[in-house]
């Protein structure tokens, strides 16, 4: 039941993975939606290519082992007395700083190799050209930010490490399942909308202008792909029977707290607090502790605060009701959330990005940007 497609607009009409014969009825090639033309026809606005110098040059150095990435406010781990007093020079604090960016970095690039082969299967479920050519494209630019993520960690450490359990689970059941709204809740609004956030809290805090250039441009292109789950969500939502629109819930909810265990788990990060000489039973019985002492509602602070982020884009989607609402309390204030505007965060940074490759792409022509692409 929770494996069959609900579809409420034709445009998101869907069949099985391995039903290529539905794709070459005569009536479905007249049926093509324009509702992703313009997001199609932006993309060589925002265009911008990982191996041409022009716009993004991996080359340039950085001093990772006197400066740390991220300001010491942004690791809250520091804070913690076993952490703070065994990494007391200020050299371990900046190489344990730099080394979470690792483990940062790593789960992005793993997130836009999930991205790429999801968009891809969405090509093969989707029935409607305009949503297979949407997403199509949305594959290409996955695989330019792989290979742009891939290059940067290669640049700064060599090699990344592995994928967190909690995050490959969702992205092998989101890639394998056949269910469109699985696939565009758990990648598009979920991981991508937790992605515009991490990108937008790097963009403004990573000490590294390189980081900062390909948090920018990667930007450019996530924003429309956070875009194209909103219209589906908007379409699709209010139309939903009462048990679907449980089911979609239920589902979203479940995506957020493998995201959240992902990133908040000390079981994740054991490995870690070994090779820097901490005690992981100690590490965890100190986040234990403060977890006990503080409002949780003071937990995710900040607009660019990306678990913020990510229960803003559900409430915002209709997909937090009574049912679900005590869940996400316990990590934000819902009614501070419901006051605030609709605006993504981080659309300003990449409506930025744009005019920025649009002077690349187009040197001599007068361009408009939008990214309002409905
Ligand atoms: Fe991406
Ligand atoms: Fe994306």
């Amino acid at each position: 039941m929770t494996d069959t497609n609900i579809t409420k607009d034709a445009m998101y009409g869907a069949v099985a993975p391995n039903d290529f014969e539905s794709m070459i009825e005569l009536d479905r090639y007249e049926q093509r939606s324009t509702a992703f033309d313009k997001i199609i026809s932006a993309t060589h606005d925002h265009f911008w290519d990982p191996l041409d110098k022009r716009y993004i040059d991996f080359d340039e150095p950085f001093d990772l082992v006197n400066v740390a990435m991220m300001p010491e406010e942004q690791q809250p781990l520091l804070r913690l007395p076993h952490i703070a007093e065994k990494l007391a020079d200020p050299k371990d604090r900046i190489r344990f700083i730099n080394h979470m960016q690792l483990w940062n970095f790593s789960s992005i690039l793993h997130g836009e190799q999930g991205a790429l082969n999801l968009s891809a299967s969405l090509c093969h479920v989707l029935k409607d050209q305009g949503a297979q050519e949407y997403a199509a494209n949305q594959t290409r630019e996955e695989a330019r930010h792989v290979t742009a993520f891939a290059k940067y960690i290669k640049s700064r450490w060599g090699r990344p490490v592995p994928c967190g359990a909690a995050l490959k689970a969702l992205l092998i059941e989101i890639i394998d399942g056949p269910a469109v709204y699985k696939k565009i809740i758990g990648m598009q609004m979920l991981v991508e909308g937790l992605a515009m956030g991490a990108f937008a809290n790097g963009f403004r805090y990573n000490r590294d202008p390189l980081a900062r250039k390909l948090f920018q441009l990667v930007m450019t292109d996530e924003a429309f792909h956070h875009k194209f789950g909103k219209i589906w969500a908007d379409r699709t939502i209010p139309k939903l029977t009462e048990s679907e629109r449980n089911m979609v819930e239920d589902w979203a909810a479940h995506c957020a707290q493998s995201l959240l265990f992902n990133n908040g788990s000390p079981e994740q990060q054991q490995v870690i607090y070994g090779e820097f000489g901490l005690d992981p039973q100690r590490v965890i019985e100190d986040i234990m502790e403060r977890r006990k002492n503080r409002d949780p509602k003071k937990r995710f602070k900040g607009e660019t605060n990306v678990f913020r982020v990510l229960i803003k884009t559900l409430l915002n989607a209709g997909l937090i009701t009574a049912r679900t609402r005590g869940f996400y309390a316990m990590y934000i204030d819902i009614d501070e959330l419901s006051a605030e505007s609709s605006r993504m965060v981080g659309d300003d940074i990449a409506e930025e990005g744009i005019r920025y490759l649009q002077a690349i792409n187009f040197k001599d022509q007068n361009r408009q940007i939008s990214i309002a692409a409905e």
